[in-house]
């Protein structure tokens, strides 16, 4: 699977046709992967965000990167406090596992930093991952991402409090991008 004759990867909304590829990524533990593994949810929930709201609040959201119509996970946003009036987004994202590899998660992840400095005004869009997750911090290295540090204990899953790795982007770090926001 590569970029060429299908096209980019570009970032779309949720559809109701991507709720049950969704709902694997998250709740089906082959499809979630080796770090993406929590347990169990509510198999509903997913589809009530969906009509409640097409996963875009203004406190995040959920988007699709596709190749050409090709659906290949989701990239999500959530809003996290950094001062008494100030806020910064922190990003997660999941691919199939066939759509792994390809240089297809870094683009998208590229491509959800300049959306949120674009469409929003915050300074700051931070990622964490499970310490061992070398896929995922390769990704963001390549993706922009400065690593600032270890948060010790930070996560527990699969029976054990885990480390993660922060990792964030400034504004300033894009100065030269064309801002142009475009996913
Ligand atoms: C993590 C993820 C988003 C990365 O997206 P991707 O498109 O697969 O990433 P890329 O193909 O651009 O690059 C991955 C990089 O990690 C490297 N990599 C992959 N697996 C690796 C491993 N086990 N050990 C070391 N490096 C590894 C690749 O070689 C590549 O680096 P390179 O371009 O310098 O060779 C995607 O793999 C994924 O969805 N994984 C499962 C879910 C997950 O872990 N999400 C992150 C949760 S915080």
């Amino acid at each position: 699977m590569d970029g060429g004759a299908d096209g980019a990867v570009t970032l779309r909304p949720v559809r109701e046709s991507d709720l049950d590829l969704l709902e694997a990524l998250t709740n089906d533990p082959d499809t979630a992967g080796e770090y993406q593994w929590f347990g169990w949810h509510d198999p509903g929930y997913l589809r009530r965000r969906w009509h409640d709201n097409g996963m875009l609040t203004t406190d995040g959201g959920m988007l699709v990167p596709t190749l050409g119509e090709r659906p290949l996970g989701m990239v999500s946003w959530h809003r996290t406090r950094t001062g008494p009036h100030t806020y910064c987004w922190n990003i997660g994202m999941v691919l199939l596992p066939e759509a792994r590899g390809h240089g297809l998660g870094t683009e998208a992840q590229r491509q959800l930093v300049r959306y949120l400095f674009a469409h929003t005004q915050f300074n700051r869009v931070e990622a964490s991952t499970e310490a061992g997750n070398r896929a995922e911090e390769r990704s963001l290295q390549k993706a922009g991402f400065t690593r600032e540090g270890i948060l010790r204990g930070f996560d527990f899953r699969d029976g054990q409090w885990r480390d993660h790795v922060l990792y964030a982007v400034v504004r300033s770090d894009l100065a030269s991008d064309d801002g142009t926001g475009r996913a």
